[in-house]
């Protein structure tokens, strides 16, 4: 039987995380990933996917030297950069820089030094590239800062605030893992050949730049300033259903109730608000879309998807919209290699099978 996309087709058994698309449940290793988020770094999440619970006092010291140890770039790393042309697209280049890491010391199999080491990198990768490419002299990486705030302030070369690390924070412990979609599955693939993680995270990188999957919260941010004050939501939002258009940051493919990780994001973005009159637009919106989508297309179950509070907190960030795929990356890099390292367990070679649709033509004789 032909599966086109794979759809529907059980992959293989994870113990990592488990979608419920009807309960609107997202499952880190058995917990709930939106009540992760009140309590828990990013680091204690990463933790969690790695070696599969949570960490001790002492084991979440550990983790946290690792990670700051392994937050340098290598000279080689800065050369590639600086050689790289001006125009190369953020995620090319993350690719490309991580591509560069791959020495012998990544064999097979993974271990989770190395999937700790590539964690560590990918945002001090982001901030000199961008930096570079702003006219900005690089920031170093700042050893008294969590991974969220040593990102945030490599990027700004300024303290960022606690709302700004908040909600940051949020979007990167919900964005860490999301069981086997398009990048994962990629990542595990090639690990099946018994290659090594840096191959594999090079796959899954390739594999999230693409707009179908590392799709940008840009179409949301693009919504919010077409209806720019909350009179003109209900208009809007009517012209663009009845245009058959779709609305950006509404739906989902599995999640056919609330988006757990937009709930999360707006109980964030709204505890730490002060005056905020584009997060006051964007709830406003949800509200209205969801009572017009149930009006005009009934039985959809149309509710906001991730990505549209991940757009509002990028703007209360201040993000440029060309760092929004990077940091998915940033933070998806502890889901694919905790795949990786659980695909290295109890390996098989990915090798499913296609159907002929061509000619069968004769060969002509001499
Ligand atoms: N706005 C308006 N109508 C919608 C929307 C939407 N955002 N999403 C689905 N619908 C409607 C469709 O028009 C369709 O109506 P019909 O039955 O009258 O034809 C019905 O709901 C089912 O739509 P499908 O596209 O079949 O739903 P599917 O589950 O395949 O699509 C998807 C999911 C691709 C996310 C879709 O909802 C969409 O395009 N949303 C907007 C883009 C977006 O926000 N993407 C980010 C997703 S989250 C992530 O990738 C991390």
């Amino acid at each position: 039987m032909l599966n086109q996309g794979l759809k529907g087709v059980v992959a293989a058994e994870t113990s990592i995380s488990h979608i419920d698309g009807e309960k609107g449940q997202l499952i880190y290793r058995g917990y709930e990933a939106k009540d992760l988020t009140k309590s828990k770094s990013f680091e204690e999440v990463a933790f969690l996917l790695w070696f599969g619970h949570l960490p001790s006092a002492e084991e979440l010291e550990k983790l946290n030297g690792q990670l700051i140890k392994n937050r340098y770039l290598t000279e080689t790393m800065k050369q590639v950069m600086n050689h790289l042309p001006h125009n190369m697209e953020i995620m090319s280049v993350i690719r490309t820089v991580i591509s560069a890491e791959g020495t012998t010391d990544y064999g097979w199999k993974p271990t989770v030094e190395q999937a700790i080491r590539l964690t560590a990198l990918v945002p001090t990768i982001i901030a000199y590239w961008y930096n570079k490419i702003n006219g900005k002299s690089a920031s170093e990486p700042n050893d008294t800062y969590s991974h969220v705030e040593n990102y945030l302030y490599m990027l700004n070369g300024t303290k960022p605030t606690k709302a700004q690390v908040d909600g940051l924070e949020t979007y990167m412990i919900l964005t860490v893992e999301h069981g086997m979609n398009a990048s994962t599955f990629s990542a595990r693939v090639t690990a099946s050949t018994e290659s090594d993680l840096v191959s594999s995270i090079t796959t899954a990188i390739g594999t999230m730049k693409g707009p179908l999957h590392g799709g940008a919260p840009s179409g949301v941010i693009q919504l919010l300033e077409e209806i720019a004050t909350p009179d003109n939501a209900d208009k809007v939002i009517r012209e663009k259903i009845n245009n058959r258009e779709k609305l950006m940051g509404f739906g989902h493919r599995v999640y056919k109730t609330h988006d757990p990780r937009a709930v999360a994001l707006r109980e964030t973005l709204l505890a730490s608000k002060g005056e905020d009159e584009w997060l006051d637009l964007a709830v406003h919106v949800e509200d209205v879309a969801i009572n017009v989508l149930n009006e005009l297309k009934p039985g959809r179950a149309l509710y906001t998807n991730v990505e549209f509070y991940a757009a509002a907190i990028m703007k209360s960030i201040d993000f440029d919209p060309d760092l929004f795929t990077p940091t998915f990356t940033a933070s998806r890099m502890v889901g694919w290699t905790a795949h990786v390292l659980e695909q290295a367990e109890n390996n098989t070679i990915y090798r499913p099978e296609s159907v002929y649709v061509g000619e069968m033509v004769e060969v002509a004789e001499k």
